[in-house]
């Protein structure tokens, strides 16, 4: 991981020791932030949770594997689609709408993630899905989902209950991994996977609450403190830059924009230009040993280049050995900054009153 670097006009944070085990609790009345420590146990259930529920025959989808959810359950299917990488051997696409792609064929497996089981885009797939004839998988903790699901004979993967959708991010990557395999999309990651939260464990003891304060997560955190962060991630990193955004919207509460390279080379590099008139934004460029060697140039430059509009900047790379170790590396991470900006801010990470509000109101009408 390489060293962050934090230009000196950060904002003055809250006192060191505010982000104690105690404080946080004090603020994180939910307790989101067990449920981001539990990660490594998230993985190894979640593998257990796909072997015992599903019993996989004639399963092979020559058109590959389409994962239908919207937020925290859609995430897991970009996650997996990028640790799989190179391995794909099907296409893996990932749709966040009420329909799925034209290509959709009974020859497709379309697996559809809501943690609630209620959302209604994934509702909708649901039911495009078996009227095209296509394969259908289910994710979820129950809700109409799997109310459908078992009157159709489709196989349910249950969750565990009490989480906020966002915090089975592990359960919804290892489901979506695992139903690759099983439709012939990718090869079986399971023992990488057992591997991986070995791994994550190491990563919760270095970067959790009982680090220092100076630990890579809390100074990130400090960092990110007052400003509004701009996330960049390139090729596997690229879900988790969004993930990050998505975190720090929902827990943090706070405004979070993303992008890739090299992309962001050819346009959003010249915005950082003015971005000192209109506020303090801070960059965070997501890193990966794996990386395409002129892109790893490109960030590099890019963050140099940008610098001296960036009110902070960090540069942090991918810790492990696999990509499914590497992925979840950034994710828990990211989690772990957002819920610790959300404290040093003093807001509870846990409740999204604007979904619920927004919900509501689809619902009711
Ligand atoms: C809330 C969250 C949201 C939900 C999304 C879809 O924690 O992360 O992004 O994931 O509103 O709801 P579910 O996951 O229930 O299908």
């Amino acid at each position: 991981m390489s060293t962050p670097q934090t230009t000196p006009d950060a904002q003055a944070t809250p006192d060191a020791g505010a982000l104690s085990r105690e404080a946080i609790a004090r603020v994180d009345v939910s307790g989101q932030l067990e449920d981001v420590l539990a990660l490594p146990e998230h993985l190894r259930d979640a593998l257990w949770r796909v072997e015992s529920a599903i019993i996989m025959q004639g399963w092979d989808t020559s058109a590959g594997l389409v994962v239908a959810g919207m937020g925290g359950s859609a995430i897991g299917g970009a996650l997996a689609r990028a640790a799989l990488g190179d391995h794909a051997s099907r296409p893996i696409f990932v749709t966040r709408a009420y329909g799925l792609p034209p290509w959709t064929t009974p020859d497709t497996m379309v697996l559809c993630a809501s943690y609630s089981g209620d959302t209604e885009e994934t509702l909708a797939c649901y039911e495009s899905a078996g009227a095209l004839g296509a394969q259908r998988t289910v994710v979820t903790t129950g809700g109409r989902l799997a109310e459908m699901a078992r009157a159709d004979g489709v196989p349910v993967i249950p969750l565990p209950g009490g989480f906020q959708p966002r915090a089975a991010v592990a359960y919804m990557t290892v489901a979506a991994l695992e139903v690759a395999a099983l439709c012939g999309a990718g090869p079986r990651l399971t023992s990488e996977i057992d591997v991986a939260a070995s791994h994550t464990e190491q990563l919760v003891a270095e970067w959790g609450p009982d680090a220092p304060e100076d630990s890579l997560a809390k100074t990130i955190a400090r960092g990110l403190y007052g400003t509004i962060p701009v996330v960049a991630g390139a090729g596997l990193s690229t879900p988790i830059a969004y993930r990050w955004k998505t975190q720090i919207n929902e827990n943090s509460k706070l405004p979070c924009f993303t992008h890739e390279l090299p992309e962001l080379d050819h346009n959003e590099l010249v915005g950082w230009e003015g971005a000192r008139e209109v506020g303090r934004f801070a960059a965070v460029f997501l890193d990966d040993s794996d990386a395409h060697p002129r892109v790893k140039e490109r960030m590099a430059l890019t963050e140099r280049l940008i610098a001296p509009s960036a009110a902070a900047s960090f540069h942090l790379e991918t810790r492990g050995e696999t990509t499914i170790e590497r992925v979840i590396s950034l994710v828990l991470l990211g989690d772990l900054v957002s819920i610790y900006l959300a404290v040093l801010r003093g807001v509870d990470p846990g409740p999204v009153p604007a979904i619920d509000e927004l919900k509501a109101a689809l619902a009711a009408s």
